[in-house]
């Protein structure tokens, strides 16, 4: 059983999902704790009602980075982490927290990258008349949103598809795939090594694509 940390900083749907997952044995691991930057976060409730270890370490009381993330450090070592899953986490990992935890750290961004990167995806991809929209399962490697993507959501956009609509689309995608996937990581079936992903022990030539009919 591989022990999980969820980084959060919002309403924790994904952490959720995630909690879920470990509970009905879709993902044979653990998660051992929750941490957020935000003391307001709804993850935090979510991680609370699910008896789950939470930390709060806010950004806010950090100088720069270097010491936001030295915490960050101090609270994953004592937690044993095996993997480090963002979920909505809204902070910028420096490269040096990013290099020391390469191939442990996976986050899910709202669009088919390499698309999209950044925020307001929703709102892009419908103002840029897009027919197809998603999300993606990633390593997370130095470069903002530009790890290498282990699996895609697709949904294609109806005619009528509003900004609220497609969110909500997304969001329910995000809450099949994040699971499914660290469920693949914990299983042993996906890894990270140099700088390629590997599933059932061959390199991945492409992200594993799951389509949403309807
Ligand atoms: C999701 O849309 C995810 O793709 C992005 O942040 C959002 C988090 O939502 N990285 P929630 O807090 O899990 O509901």
């Amino acid at each position: 059983m591989i022990k999980i940390a969820v980084l959060a900083s919002g309403q924790g749907t994904n952490l959720q999902a995630l909690i879920d997952a470990c509970q009905s044995g879709q993902i044979r691991g653990s998660i051992v704790g929750v941490l957020c930057n935000r003391p307001d976060a709804y993850a935090l409730e979510r991680a609370e009602q699910a008896g789950l270890r939470r930390v709060v370490v806010d950004h806010h009381n950090f100088i720069d980075r270097a010491s936001f993330e030295k915490e960050l450090i101090q609270v994953l070592q004592s937690w044993q982490v095996d993997l480090i899953v963002l979920a909505g986490f809204m902070r910028v990992l420096t490269a040096n927290f990013v290099t020391r935890y390469s191939g442990q750290i996976v986050n899910i961004h709202p669009s088919l990258l390499p698309a999209y990167k950044g925020l307001r995806t929703h709102q892009r991809v419908l103002d840029s008349g897009e027919q197809l929209h998603g999300c993606s399962v990633h390593f997370v490697t130095p470069e903002l949103d530009s790890g290498a993507v282990i699996a895609q959501a697709i949904h294609p956009i109806a005619p009528h598809e509003t900004l609220e609509s497609l969110q909500r689309r997304i969001h329910a995608l995000e809450h099949e795939v994040y699971p499914r996937i660290i469920g693949w990581i914990a299983a042993g079936r996906v890894a990270f090594l140099g700088s390629q992903v590997y599933l059932d022990g061959a390199v991945m030539k492409h992200p594993v694509r799951f389509w949403q009919h309807g």
